[in-house]
Formats: structure tokens, C-alpha cells, sequence
């Protein structure tokens, strides 16, 4: 079994669905309610600057309009990624990969780095935002986790920065999981939940991968998936399933 210093909680877009996705503020929530490691989404705006975001466009998580791939991180940065969340959250901006580095060591927080590329942009997302998480986190214990759905994106990220851990992201597991997974010498395997049977975990978890299951938020589930292996869950409700859930 490889390495695993991960917690068996993790926040889902730093904060859940506590706070405005993919912010600093909600990296401070998820900390506040004690979790110790967060997922979040990170992309490449047009000058090549790694932020974050979980869409292509800006439209649904801020007061602005259109594709980040077409927009430098000075226009994005103009952008409320609160207000549309609620007022009190107003003024959130959509934080460069640095600013969330070093706001998880202030709190001292793991962190699993989304690389999430808009489209045509895989190869570079994935090797830039591999780069930088190895410059940022060149001191952290434990490492950053790099996930994606892209294949390419995380081949990118693992010839960037080898030894960074990788797990690859699944919405439909396929049938050359193994054989993709060993490509790209994973740690992990990110899984839909529901996409996920007892035979299935313990078939991954035999061939040596940790998994980890996305978004579970119902805590019967979230104990049935630990009772079945799973290393980790990623959630939006810190509120419900919080740190210490199914340790
Ligand atoms: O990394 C787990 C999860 O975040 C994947 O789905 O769409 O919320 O990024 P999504
Ligand atoms: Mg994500």
C-alpha cells in the first residue's frame, strides 16, 4: 500500500456549501470547523496564472460574464466570487494558487489540488499547476495531492513534478483503471460514490491505490464507504460530517 497521511475528511471546494465555493473565505471555514484538508479546483487564467475556479466560465460563481480561459487574472481578480453566495461573503475574489498555499499553512491544512483545465488547455494546466504546487508547498508536510478528471493533465503534472502524489478522477470508472493509474504511478483513486461497490473498493484497494470517493454527504454513506475501505471522503456538509466523523 503507498504512502496515505491524508485525513479521512476532506472539504469540498475548501468550505463545503458553508461558503462561497473555491475562496479564501472558504478555506477559513472549513479550518474553523477543525477540518484538516481541503479539495479545491485550480485553472489557468489567459496569462498562465493558476487560480481558482471550478467552471470554465465565471458566470455561475461571480458577478462576471464569460470564459477564464480568455481572461488575465487582473480582470478575473476584479470579479465578486462572494455576493452570489450571500451578502455576507461579498468582495471574495477568485484567490491565486499562492494566496491558498499559504492560507492552508497558516491553518495547517492538507490540500488535494484539482487541476481543472478549461478545454484545449490540459497539458499546460497540468504541468504549470504542478510546477507551482511543488514551489508552494516545497516545505509542506504532508505533500499537496494532485486529482483530475484529465488524463493528460495529470500525465503533464507527473512529468513536471514526479514525486508530487497523484490520484486520478473518475465520474465513470473504466475499465483500464488499473493500467491508467499505473501510467501515471498514482497513489490514489478518486471516485463518484456512487459509482462505488464493496467488490469495487476492495478490488482498487488490493491493487495497492488508496481511494478517494467524491462529493458524499450523507452520513450513513460516508460510514458505509469507510466500513468498505475508503481512505477519504470529500464533502460538502463540514457541518454534519465533520474531522473526527469515521475515525
Ligand atoms: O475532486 C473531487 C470533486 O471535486 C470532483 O468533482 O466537479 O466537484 O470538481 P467537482
Ligand atoms: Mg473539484
Amino acid at each position: 500500500m503507498r504512502t496515505w497521511p491524508y485525513p479521512r475528511v476532506v472539504a469540498h471546494r475548501g468550505g463545503g456549501k458553508l461558503a462561497p465555493e473555491n475562496t479564501l473565505e472558504a478555506i477559513d471555514t472549513g479550518a474553523r470547523l477543525g477540518l484538516r484538508m481541503i479539495e479545491f479546483d485550480a485553472k489557468l487564467s489567459a496569462d498562465d496564472v493558476v487560480f481558482l475556479l471550478h467552471d470554465d466560465d465565471v458566470d455561475r460563481t461571480s458577478n462576471g460574464h464569460g470564459a477564464a480561459k480568455a481572461m488575465k487574472y487582473a480582470q478575473i481578480v476584479q470579479l465578486d466570487a462572494g455576493s452570489w453566495f450571500d451578502a455576507t461573503f461579498a468582495g471574495a475574489r477568485m484567490p491565486m494558487l499562492e494566496q491558498v498555499a499559504a492560507r492552508c499553512k497558516r491553518h495547517g491544512l492538507a490540500a488535494n489540488v484539482e487541476i481543472k483545465p478549461c478545454e484545449g488547455r490540459d497539458v499546460d494546466t497540468g504541468r504549470i499547476v504542478a510546477q507551482e504546487s511543488a514551489r508552494l508547498w516545497s516545505d509542506a508536510e504532508p505533500a499537496p495531492l494532485l486529482s483530475s478528471f484529465s488524463y493528460a493533465a495529470l500525465e503533464a503534472a507527473r512529468d513536471a513534478a514526479p514525486d508530487l502524489p497523484r490520484g486520478m478522477l473518475y465520474g465513470e470508472i473504466p475499465h483500464d483503471w488499473h493500467a491508467q493509474t499505473a501510467a501515471l504511478a498514482c497513489v490514489s483513486l478518486h471516485a463518484d460514490h456512487r459509482k462505488l461497490t464493496e467488490a469495487l473498493v476492495a478490488e482498487i484497494k488490493d491493487s495497492g491505490l488508496r481511494i478517494l470517493a467524491y462529493t458524499v454527504n450523507d452520513p450513513e454513506r460516508a460510514r458505509l464507504l469507510a466500513h468498505w475501505g475508503v481512505d477519504a471522503i470529500c464533502t460538502d456538509r463540514i457541518d454534519i460530517i465533520g474531522a473526527d466523523f469515521v475515525e
